[in-house]
Parts: C-alpha cells; structure tokens; sequence
C-alpha cells in the first residue's frame, strides 16, 4: 500500500471531455487527465453520495484516458446520466497491468466490456511490434464493442464470436482460439478479459497446451489499493486490487473459488 503514492489514493475530480455511446447499454468516458495507466489497470469512479466503483482503462494516451461501462446498477446508471463537462472523483491507476516482450505473438480474449481494456493492451504492443489476434466475443452482433478501433491497429487480425451466429463464429471466443491452436498457430502469450467463466475456459485450455497466459478477474473492491481486504481470494489470501486484476495463469490455477464464486460486499459467497 504504501508503494502507491496518496495522489494515487486520493479521489481528483474529473472533467468528462466526451462521451461515446456504444451499444445500447454501454457508452464510454473521456476525462481530460492522464492516469498515467498501464493496460489492464482499473480507476475507482465515485459520484458523491452514490458509490464508488473499480472500471478498466479502456485507453490512456497521456493525456487524456477513458472507462467504457455497462449500465447495470446504481452507480453506473449514475455515470451514464453524466454529460460533457461534468465531474467524476477518479482514484487510481491500481493494480497489475498485462507484461509482454518486443515482437512477441499474442492472443487477447474479450467478453463484454473487456474489450475496452484489451484495446488498450493492443494499441500499446502495437507500438512493440506485437504480432496480435484478437478474438471478441459477445451474445450478439449489437452487443459487439471496439471492433472498428481493433481493425484499424497493424499487425492485428480480427475474430469475432457470438453467442448466437449473428455476426463472426457461431459460439465463444475460446472456441476460435481452441481452433487457431489445433490448426498449428503458435502463440508465445494469451491475455484475457471477460466474464469469469470465459476466463476459466481460457485458464484450461492454455494449460493444456502449455501456453503462458494473463487473466483479469474482478472481484468486490472497496479501497483498490490493499487496505480493507474486501477482494481477497480462497485459499491464497492475495488482494486482487494489488496483486491483480492480472494474474498469471499458474496463480489463477491456485485459487480454488476462481470461476466457482465470487463474495459481495459484505463477504457473502455467491455462485457463478
Ligand atoms: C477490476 C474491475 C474492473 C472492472 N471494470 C469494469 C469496466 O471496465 N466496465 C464495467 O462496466 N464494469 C467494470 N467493473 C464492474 C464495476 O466495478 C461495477 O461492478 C459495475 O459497474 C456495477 O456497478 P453498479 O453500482 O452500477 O451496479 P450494482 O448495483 O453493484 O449491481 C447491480 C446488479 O448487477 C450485478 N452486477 C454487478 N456487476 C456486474 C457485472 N460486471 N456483470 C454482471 N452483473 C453484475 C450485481 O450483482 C447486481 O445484481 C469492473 C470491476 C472490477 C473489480
Ligand atoms: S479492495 Fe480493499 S483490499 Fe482490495
């Protein structure tokens, strides 16, 4: 905790510059501030007398960065009400971040709204020469997110799934990565983000063939920074606001709630 600066802990009000709706129920933010983030990293959104909650950087360019989120509940259903020019407490950034090597070749994951992040990590290893494929998966076409932003990036090739066939592979992204892997690609990494049962699939498969990978697990954070051990996992005792969101595969495989249950805000377990 103490390794991460008070200016980091501390909420700064935000100016939104833009907002962009995506889908339906998913728009995303632009504050005009850097975080300085690292894909794969989360900020903590606070709306006075609302809540606080943990949301991936979808983008940080130094100078400006972004949230992309999904209207579900009380504080994101504040944060979708928001207009340009209104402000946000932002803390952050928090958390592991998604490592790789100079011209390494890469498979990115997304489900929901982890395609936002996975961007981020594409955009940057594109700067490293990355060699990408990224796979995005969603119930339906509607529901897809980034697939332009992706498309636009070099050295990137684009697989989209859906649930129901409306759009790309008929089925999960694992699938297609299932197929890319038996049809000889290699990969030296797979990153992921997504719900926890597409992160479970993922963990298994890339054991199985023995391939390094990264997953982003979200649980209940209060703090984000490692003080109130409202998101430790069974048995390891880990904080994943510090020692994740991104964890390595083989520490995934040691935590026996992953893709079992997750605990709420009071420590009650609850079933995926
Ligand atoms: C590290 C981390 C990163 C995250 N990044 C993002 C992000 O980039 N974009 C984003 O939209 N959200 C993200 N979340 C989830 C986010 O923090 C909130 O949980 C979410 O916005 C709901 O908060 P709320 O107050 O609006 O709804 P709540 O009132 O908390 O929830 C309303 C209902 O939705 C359920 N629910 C809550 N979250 C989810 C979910 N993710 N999927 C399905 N059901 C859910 C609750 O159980 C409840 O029944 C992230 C969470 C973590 C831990
Ligand atoms: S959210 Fe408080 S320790 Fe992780």
């Amino acid at each position: 905790m103490s390794s991460i600066p008070l200016q980091t802990r501390l909420p700064r009000t935000c100016r939104i510059s833009a907002i962009k709706q995506e889908t339906e129920h998913v728009r995303t933010l632009t504050f005009e501030i850097s975080l300085g983030a690292r894909p794969g990293q989360f900020a903590m959104l606070w709306i006075p007398g609302v809540d606080e909650k943990p949301f991936s950087i979808a983008y940080d360019d130094g100078k400006h960065c972004k949230v992309t989120f999904f209207t579900i509940g009380a504080l994101s259903q504040a944060l979708a009400e928001k207009k340009v020019g209104d402000l946000v407490g932002v803390r952050g950034p928090f958390g592991t971040f998604y490592e790789w090597e100079k011209g390494q070749k890469l498979a990115l994951l997304a489900g929901g709204y982890g395609a936002a992040p996975m961007y981020f990590v594409a955009k940057e290893a594109e700067k490293d020469r990355a060699t990408l494929d990224v796979i995005v998966g969603a119930r339906s076409k509607e529901h897809l997110l980034y697939l332009k932003e992706l498309q636009s990036l070099s050295n990137t090739t684009l697989h989209i799934a859906t649930d129901d066939g409306s759009q790309g592979f008929k089925g999960y992204n694992v699938q297609v990565l299932q197929s890319l892997i038996e049809e000889g690609k290699s990969f030296d990494q797979v990153f992921a983000c997504g719900p926890e049962m597409m992160l479970k699939a993922v963990s298994d498969l890339t054991a199985r063939h023995k391939i390094p990978s990264q997953l982003s697990l979200e649980r209940y954070m209060k703090c984000g920074y490692g003080l109130c051990g409202n998101c430790v996992v069974d048995p390891l005792g880990i904080r994943l606001c510090v020692e994740g969101p991104v964890v390595k595969n083989e520490t995934c495989r040691k935590i026996t709630e992953f893709g079992k249950y997750h605990r709420d805000s009071v420590g009650r377990k609850h079933e995926f």
